[in-house]
């Protein structure tokens, strides 16, 4: 059921690294992003794929991690992604991609849950650093950038309480995130 994937679908930070994806298994992935709606179908989104360590390795040191866990620098080695789709925006196409890149995302994920992978969007990061790392041409710019991996760590939904949306780990290192109740959204 699609239910099922959507929550199984979580924010996935720790992963086995030592269990590759395969540029085959990110080639499905954008496929499922290439299937999706784009405003004005122009579909101005491209894709950087990364699956080999030593392109991962590029990647990795300048995204950010799990802001509101200020303890955490994120993922040691060991638990970093397997994988990752750098999403670009080709500004030759156009430069406005209204809300193209979240809907390409999400199908990407639930197609890497499907595949009992896991994965985490990564907004806050240094653009312009990795942008000359890649050596991508000027005319790409990066929206943002998709972590995937085999997840290592249990996520759970929980009730949002007196407003407070910060996730939390616990001592098991049990990963919570608060979500809003279905009352609380609907507007009448
Ligand atoms: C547009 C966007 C940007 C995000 N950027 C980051 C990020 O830079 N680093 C990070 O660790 N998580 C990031 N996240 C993940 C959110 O923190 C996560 O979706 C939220 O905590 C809810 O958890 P859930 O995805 O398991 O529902 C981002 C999510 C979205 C939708």
């Amino acid at each position: 059921m699609l239910k099922d994937l959507v929550q199984k679908n979580r924010s996935y930070r720790r992963f086995h690294q030592d269990k590759p994806i395969t540029e085959e298994t990110l080639l499905e992935l954008v496929e499922l992003a290439r299937l999706s709606p784009s405003a004005r179908n122009a579909q101005p989104l491209k894709y950087f794929i990364s699956t080999d360590q030593a392109s991962n390795d590029k990647i990795f040191p300048h995204l950010s991690w799990a802001g509101y866990l200020k303890e955490w620098a994120g993922p040691v080695k060991g638990e970093q992604p397997s994988a990752y789709i750098v999403v670009l925006n080709d500004t030759e196409i156009s430069s406005n991609y209204f809300c193209d890149d979240g809907i390409a995302t999400q199908s990407i994920l639930l197609g890497a849950v499907e595949k009992e992978l896991g994965g985490c969007i990564i907004g806050s990061l240094n653009r312009l650093q990795l942008l000359r790392e890649l050596q991508l041409p000027s005319h790409l710019k990066i929206v943002h950038v998709i972590a995937l991996g085999h997840p290592k760590e249990e996520v759970k939904l929980e009730e949002m309480k007196e407003n407070d949306h910060r996730y939390w780990r616990d001592v098991q290192e049990t990963h919570h995130v608060p979500k809003r109740a279905l009352n609380d959204i609907i507007v009448k």
